[in-house]
């Protein structure tokens, strides 16, 4: 991991960092509308469903070279920065496809070695330098609370703002993935009364998972879910997690195998041992015991899904790709999808899509 020299103090961020979360969001909101995209509590269920909705618009538009060529005119007078100096396969693709799609331009720095941070520049005098370019910063980055500490930065300090998204800060959260999550339990749940009252399992190193995080704030806008939760002892979820779950009042049980959520699961959320965070040692868990292998499958209700962030290792046997409850190869590909209607949120092109977007749905 990247070692930078040293991070910046700036007056009136440690002020603003001590306030509770609810006093801090109006900030990331512009004219009733999401600008900064920090964390998994700033959706509420209407955001959800009209993001979901504007999903499926934008993939019906872009069936056909037609619809592709007006998705790119929406934004092909813009630029957005992709800054990501913490590993990334498809959050990365996802978002740079997503912004080519609605026709940014996009430049984009993966390795801070290759930027002048390696001269000593503070990475918040970096993502300034960003926004006197572009006109969106997409971040991933290994520390938690960066991203919210830069969103922060450019809106009380910069004279040019531009939104941020975070794209996954270090064990703490990741919102985009928590919006492809749901979308895609509301797609496979679409015949079936949708995720109000469905009981879905999150499985594996739930400590340091920001994905499971993420996904377990956004329970608080259905209806009768449940939350089983199945770790090895040392990776439960976060007290945090737990103390919101009641007070939002969503059931939730933990576990201690994978069989014992096996069979009454209509999701089931399958994670990988996060050990790049490790202390030597930590993770010497008996993973296996948490890896869903073809022998396990008929042991699942005939219509649960199966989900994971990816990347995974061994936690999903290959063999169980075939099955189709599989989601998770469709999973990733819906991230793109509502990556792309997100941007579209944020910069209010959303009008746009909705009132002139039905010409190109044959
Ligand atoms: N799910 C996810 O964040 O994957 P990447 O790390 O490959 O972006």
């Amino acid at each position: 991991m990247q070692k930078y020299s040293f991070f910046q103090d700036f007056e009136g961020w440690e002020a603003f960092r001590s306030r509770p979360l609810h006093e801090r969001l109006p900030l990331f909101f512009r004219e009733g509308r999401i600008y900064d995209v920090l964390f998994s509590q700033q959706f509420d269920r209407p955001f959800l469903d009209g993001l979901y909705d504007l999903t499926n618009r934008i993939r019906r538009i872009a069936k056909d070279r037609e619809g592709m060529n007006w998705l790119h005119g929406l934004h092909g007078h813009q630029r957005a920065m992709l800054y990501f100096v913490q590993p990334s396969t498809r959050t990365f693709l996802s978002f740079l496809n997503a912004c080519h799609i609605l026709g940014f331009h996009t430049s984009e720095i993966r390795n801070p070695q290759t930027s002048s941070e390696i001269k000593g520049e503070s990475p918040e005098d970096s993502i300034r330098t960003f926004s006197s370019y572009v006109d969106l910063i997409i971040m991933r980055h290994p520390l938690e609370g960066f991203s919210e500490k830069t969103a922060w930065l450019l809106n009380a300090y910069s004279d040019r703002p531009v939104p941020l998204i975070n794209a996954g800060s270090g064990k703490d959260q990741h919102p985009t993935q928590a919006l492809l999550d749901v979308y895609t339990l509301q797609r496979s749940f679409e015949h079936r009364g949708g995720i109000d009252g469905k009981a879905i399992a999150m499985v594996g190193d739930l400590r340091r998972g920001r994905t499971v995080r993420s996904l377990s704030y956004l329970m608080k806008n259905y209806s009768g879910v449940k939350l089983l939760y199945a770790s090895p002892p040392e990776f439960r979820i976060g007290e945090d997690i737990k103390e919101f779950l009641v007070a939002q009042s969503i059931p939730f049980e933990e576990r201690n195998s994978l069989d014992a959520v096996l069979g009454e699961a209509d999701a089931l959320y399958m994670t990988r041992i996060q050990d790049e965070h490790d202390e030597e040692g930590a993770s010497e868990s008996h993973y296996s015991a948490f890896s869903l292998f073809r022998e396990s499958l008929s042991r699942m209700k005939p219509d649960t899904i199966i989900m994971h962030p990816l990347p995974r290792r061994g936690e999903i046997d290959v063999a169980v790709d075939r099955d189709p409850r599989a989601m998770y190869w469709r999973q990733e590909r819906n991230g793109m999808w509502i990556r792309a209607a997100l941007i579209c949120r944020i910069f209010g092109t959303d009008r746009q899509v909705i009132a002139e977007g039905q010409a190109f749905c044959s």
